[in-house]
Formats: structure tokens, C-alpha cells, sequence
């Protein structure tokens, strides 16, 4: 009974659903029974009222030890809500009105640059190599922080693609007022309805991971690299790249994804073990070529920032440009091998660090047999190898996750981080 402030919409979800959201210099006075608002020069304004559609018990442990370890259980029900929204799964395609760009749009798009930070730049790396690989449209992936200080190049015509959680990313929202001071098209992939990144876009395609709390994300990772393939997908349907029963059949493979989503969270127990086996390592290289080299960079941040072990992502055929020099007897190397056209030689990486003394962990495609040794290997549910970053890090997360329980860190809340950005 009364009215609330507060930072982010989680915080009060056990009390109300319905929320007025700040812009920047607006101030709210709140009485216990009703709330007004005036913007800098004191006159008075008048705002709608926002419904948030997340239940309470969303921004609750349920049972779980960590809010990480119920936000990685959550993944195959936030990968469905969000396909659901996304897909008319009685017709097989995808609703038209959710997606960003018309036909023509689609066909005369010169360029797509995307902004975000962190995870949400990995995921951003996921979109590039499959709109390039799928749509044919060249793709940048610029870290906003970066992007908002360079130089940059616009090319007309150039949409930007802002993704965030949170949608209060100071970094991003930068990025996105420089790109539209330019005068360029901003798309957001966000998960905060109403939040500031989804007001300063033209157009918000949301994620429906529902909240997320704990500081490492993972279900908001997982649902925007899904609406990257579903953009992709849908371009390259626009384009004329991929026929009505290619994309029928695609999105008849994307619907399976949760039930394997589920398969691998069963494998939690040996995921453990393996953290068991490696927890007092000192440096972790992920290593993959092309959608694993992506997924690798998101693995690599996940153990670093919730276990704080040195651990960094490589693509596997730059090992021998240097890397290669840090590997020596003991060091852990995990390495993803999803993806067939460079299966082979992510092989061959992987042989030249074993023979080296590393201990290895392979996270393999379920069509791809491998001889030789490949260390403790977890095999993927089949899928075809542009859908296997959905499946991959779960593991990845799920690895993260037990290691940094192993070493007895604060997983919820790690060391020197916070869970919105919303500063320099
Ligand atoms: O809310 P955002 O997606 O904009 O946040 C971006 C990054 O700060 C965020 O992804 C961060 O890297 C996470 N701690 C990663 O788990």
C-alpha cells in the first residue's frame, strides 16, 4: 500500500506491476497516495503507466542455491516464450509485425553495425556470422564504449542493432544517441520493457528471458542470440537466400531447441564433476573457429567474471600466431567443434595443444565423430551447426557456474561488478 522508487523494476515487481519510468532530468514526487512529475524547469508532466507482464515469483530463488544456477534452468522455457512471440508456429513463419524490416527494407539494407557491451556484444558477434553467413549483408560488431569515442565511418543507409539487457547501459545509450545524431536507423534487442534503450530506439524487438538478477548473464544471452537467428533467417527469407520450405524447415528445428536445451541441463551432474577435476587451474583458453570462436568469447567472460580465473577465448587458427607459447603441461583448454566446413582443422588445433600438455575439455557436435583424444568430451544433442551457439553454452554456463562454486565465490554478486552498467 504506497508507492515505490527504485532502479530497476525487479526490485518492486512483489509489490506492483504497474510502473512509470524516468527519463533523464524528470523528477517524481511520491506521496503514499499518488505520484506527480515535473521536468527540469518545474512544470508539470503528464506520463503513461507502464504494465510489466513478470510475476514476482520471476525475481525469486525458487529453491535454487543461486539466481545464476535458476536464470540457466530457465534457458528452454525463455528460448520457447521468446520463439512464441516471434514464430506463428501453426504457419511455420515468422510474424511479419515483429520483425524490424519489410521486404524492401531487407533488400536495400547497405549495412548493419551493432552496438552493445559485454555479453551482449558476444551475442552481437553471434548476429554478424549469421546474417553475413545466411542474409549476405556485411555486419560490424562495434563495442559500444569504443564505438561512442572513435572515428567511425557511417555509410548511409546503415541500420544499428543496440543490444541490452538491462536497456540501461550508459556505454550503449551513447552509442545509440551517436548513431542516430548521424541519422541512422536504431533497432534495440532488449529485455527491460520501457527501458532507456528501448525509448531512444526507432524500434525495440524484445527478449523474453523475464528478469534477470544475477550479475552473469545467461538466459538474456541465450534469447538474444535467438533473435539474431531469427533476423537472419528472416533476411535471408526477404532476400530471396533461403526458399518458404528451407525456412519452414529451419524453424521446425529452432521449435526443438528447448527439449534439447532441457537434455543438456541433465548433464548438471558431470558438468560438476568436471569442475571438481578443474577448479584449482590457473589460465583457461576457450578456443573454436567461426560460430564456436563467438560462443568461445561468451564461455570466456562467464568463468572469468563469477569464478575469477584467468580465462580467454581464442580462434583456434590464431593458437599458432602466438598463443600457443602460453600452453604448457596442465593448462586447461576447452574447445568447442560444432561446426562442420572447419571441423577438421579445429581438430588439428586441438591435437597441437594436447600434444603440449594441456588437459582438454570438447564440447562436440552431435554429427561429428572425432578420433583421438579430446579430453573429457560433452556431446551435443543433433541440431544443425547454425543453431549449436543455443546449445553450447549451456554447458559453458553450466561449467562457469560450478567452478566459481568450487571456489567458494560470491556467484550472485561477483567482486567488483554490477549488474547494470549505468555509468562510465
Ligand atoms: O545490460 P546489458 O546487456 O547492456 O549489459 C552489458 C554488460 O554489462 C553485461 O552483459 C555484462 O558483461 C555481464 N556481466 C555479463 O555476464
Amino acid at each position: 500500500d504506497g508507492n515505490f522508487i527504485a532502479s530497476d523494476v525487479s526490485a518492486i515487481l512483489e509489490h506492483t506491476r504497474e510502473v512509470y519510468m524516468l527519463d533523464n532530468f524528470d523528477i517524481a514526487k511520491l506521496t503514499k497516495t499518488g505520484i506527480s512529475f515535473y521536468n527540469w524547469a518545474g512544470e508539470e508532466l503528464t506520463k503513461k503507466i507502464e504494465h510489466i507482464t513478470w510475476d514476482a515469483s520471476a525475481a525469486e530463488k525458487g529453491g535454487y542455491d543461486h539466481f545464476m544456477l535458476k536464470e540457466i534452468f530457465e534457458q528452454p522455457k525463455a528460448i520457447a516464450d521468446t520463439l512464441n512471440h516471434y514464430v506463428d508456429t501453426t504457419t511455420m513463419r515468422i510474424k511479419r509485425d515483429t520483425m524490424p524490416f519489410t521486404k524492401e527494407e531487407a533488400r536495400a539494407l547497405p549495412k548493419l553495425s551493432i552496438v552493445a557491451c559485454g555479453t551482449a556484444y558476444h551475442a552481437g558477434m553471434v548476429g554478424k556470422a549469421l546474417i553475413e553467413k545466411l542474409a549476405r549483408i556485411p555486419v560490424d560488431v562495434k563495442i559500444a564504449s569504443e564505438f561512442r569515442y572513435g572515428d567511425t565511418i557511417f555509410t548511409p543507409g546503415e541500420v544499428f542493432i543496440a543490444v541490452s539487457q538491462s536497456g540501461e547501459t550508459a556505454d550503449t545509450i551513447a552509442a545509440i544517441k551517436k548513431a542516430k545524431e548521424f541519422g541512422s536507423r536504431v533497432v534495440s534487442l532488449c529485455n527491460v520493457i520501457g527501458s532507456s534503450v528501448a525509448r531512444e530506439s526507432d524500434s525495440v524487438m524484445y527478449t523474453l528471458a523475464g528478469p534477470e538478477i544475477a550479475v552473469a548473464s545467461t538466459k538474456a544471452y541465450i534469447t538474444q542470440v535467438l533473435l539474431f537467428t531469427i533476423m537472419a533467417l528472416d533476411l535471408a527469407h526477404q532476400r530471396d537466400l533461403l526458399s518458404d520450405a528451407e525456412l519452414d524447415s529451419m524453424l521446425k528445428e529452432l521449435m526443438g531447441i528447448p527439449k534439447k536445451a532441457e537434455l543438456l541441463l541433465m548433464q548438471q551432474d558431470r558438468v560438476k564433476e568436471l569442475a571438481a577435476k578443474y577448479s584449482d587451474c590457473k589460465n583457461v583458453f576457450f578456443i573454436g573457429r567461426l560460430l564456436d570462436y563467438c560462443l568461445s568469447m561468451e564461455a570466456a567472460l562467464k568463468l572469468k567474471e563469477i569464478s575469477y580465473l584467468h580465462s580467454e577465448a581464442y580462434a583456434a587458427g590464431e593458437l599458432k600466431h602466438g598463443t600457443i607459447a602460453l600452453i604448457e603441461k596442465g593448462t586447461l583448454v576447452v574447445a568447442t567443434a560444432t561446426q562442420s566446413g572447419v571441423f577438421e582443422k579445429t581438430l588439428s588445433s586441438i591435437e597441437e595443444v594436447r600434444v603440449r600438455g594441456a588437459q582438454l575439455i570438447t564440447i562436440l557436435g552431435h554429427s561429428h565423430k572425432a578420433e583421438g583424444d579430446l579430453g573429457d568430451v560433452i556431446t551435443l544433442p543433433q541440431t544443425p551447426d547454425i543453431f549449436s551457439p543455443l546449445l553450447t553454452i549451456i554447458p559453458m554456463q553450466m561449467f562457469a557456474y560450478y567452478m566459481a562454486l568450487e571456489r567458494g565465490c560470491d556467484i550472485d554478486k561477483p567482486r567488483n561488478l554490477a549488474k547494470s552498467v549505468t555509468v562510465e
